[in-house]
């Protein structure tokens, strides 16, 4: 007989008391309905590790949506159920727990999502990842705390390995290629070698896996503490090429990383900010196949497409001597991001100077007065308003007025001299400056 491990001890000392009690209470309900819940996954790994994982993932040997809708009332929270996988979601003040149906998977092909129909906490178990995520916890109260672990996830997390469950696994879905790089970089570990070679047999099987999929692998790796890690190992496995063959996992992109971390830091640098690091060496046309593979949404693609495009101008902000108007007109409209990761990227000190100034101090000014101050100063309204207010953009850009009344005497310099043509008021006024 297995030795029985009880982790109630280290559960009520690694999590939080609201969710070891709302764990509890779900045990007993499910109990008292002559089923059967475990916690799964992830968090049991974590807490076997003495990690923080506050995702809880339930399973259900029963109806998982009926009990969560019995628990919500408990708690007064918010569901979500998704009746067509068995499974739902439960946020109440600042905890968020899923629920699923135990089940077991068919995959009839490749890379497709899997035929899915009720199953046991083992058929649940075995259809996982990897050992390590494959274990579970018993909550009822005749077992509370009990760890069910069939596939020798724990030895694999004392031993510090990687290994898939069986051999088909990454056919079945070659997303859990990137995911065990996910993990093995995470966490220190290694691909366990017959994993390893099945990883490195099937990188081909991820041709079977929709851009949109992989897009969420990568943006996972991208909200990791250290994707460079990841990225690295992708390259020496060759994986990093079926994102797109020029992307690199090199020191230069993990120094940027590094860079853009302590940008943001205390917060993680934002997936654009490392995506458009991590695109930075791509043609514009290389760019636009990632683009298209990856299936970006509008705001990631434009990310991409105006860092690539502020690259290729990087040569204009350059020159030493451009005033902090020209600056401006070379940088603005650019998305906020492209021009962070340029300043990040670029290899010209003076463009960088000038994008920082740009990012620190010229995307903030504008002009005091407005439109209607302009009229009210006496002038028709007309498109020359706008023009003139876009001279005193630049004026105030360029530290030519520095504050409202000189902006007033700019205005009325100009006004004075409407015996000439609008236009030729316009075009003199950088002569009179
Ligand atoms: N899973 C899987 N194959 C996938 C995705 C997920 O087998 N392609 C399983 C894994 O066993 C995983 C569970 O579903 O533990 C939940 O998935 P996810 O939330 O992505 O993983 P967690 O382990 O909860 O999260 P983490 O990334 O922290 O490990």
């Amino acid at each position: 007989m297995p030795e029985i491990t009880n982790l109630s001890d280290k559960i009520k000392k690694q999590l939080p008391a609201e969710l070891v009690n709302f764990m509890q209470v779900a045990g007993e309900m499910a109990y008292s309905q002559g089923q059967s819940l475990y916690l799964v996954g992830g968090v049991v790994r974590d807490l076997l590790l003495g990690q923080t994982n506050l995702d809880l993932d339930l399973v259900l040997e029963g109806d998982a949506i009926n009990l969560a809708q019995q628990l919500v009332e408990i708690n007064r929270g918010k569901i979500t159920t998704h009746p067509r996988f068995g499974t739902a979601k439960l946020q109440w003040d600042k905890w968020s727990v899923d629920l699923a149906t135990a089940r077991s998977e068919t995959y009839v092909k490749p890379g497709a999502l899997p035929r899915v129909k009720p199953g046991t906490i083992n058929s649940d178990l075995f259809r996982r990842d990897f050992t390590i995520n494959t274990m579970a916890i018993y909550l009822n109260p005749s077992h509370y705390g009990e760890l069910i672990d069939l596939y020798g996830g724990r030895d694999d997390l004392e031993h510090k390995l990687v290994r898939i469950l069986h051999e088909k696994s990454f056919i079945d879905d070659a997303t859990r290629i990137w995911r065990g790089l996910r993990y093995e970089q995470r966490l220190d570990f290694q691909l366990e070698p017959t994993t390893l070679e099945l990883l490195k047999r099937n990188i081909p099987m991820l041709d079977t896996i929709s851009g949109d999929r992989i897009r969420h692998e990568l943006e996972l790796i991208l909200k990791e503490k250290y994707p460079e890690k990841i990225l690295r190992r992708a390259e020496e496995l060759e994986v990093l090429p079926k994102l797109h063959p020029a992307l690199k996992g090199n020191g230069w992109l993990a120094e940027k990383f590094e860079q853009a971390r302590q940008l943001t830091s205390p917060d993680l640098p934002p997936v654009g900010l490392y995506l458009a690091l991590q695109a930075y060496p791509l043609t514009n046309e290389e760019n636009e196949q990632l683009v298209s593979h990856l299936r970006l949404p509008k705001s990631l693609a434009r990310t991409l497409r105006d860092t690539n495009s502020l690259k290729t101008n990087l040569e204009s902000l350059a020159d030493p001597e451009l005033s902090p108007s020209s600056i401006y007109r070379l940088l603005h409209g650019y998305s906020s991001l492209a021009i962070t990761a340029n300043s990040l990227a670029c290899d010209s000190p003076i463009a960088c100077q000038h994008i920082q100034l740009f990012l620190d101090e010229l995307r903030y000014v504008k002009p005091t007065l407005t439109g209607k101050d302009l009229t009210r100063m006496g002038m028709a309204p007309s498109p020359h308003i706008k023009e003139i207010l876009n001279l005193l953009h630049e004026a105030r850009l360029d530290g030519e007025v520095r504050s409202k009344k000189g902006e007033e005497e700019l205005v009325r310099r100009w006004l004075d001299s409407r015996g000439r043509g609008a236009g030729e008021v316009l075009t003199n006024r950088s002569k009179e400056l």
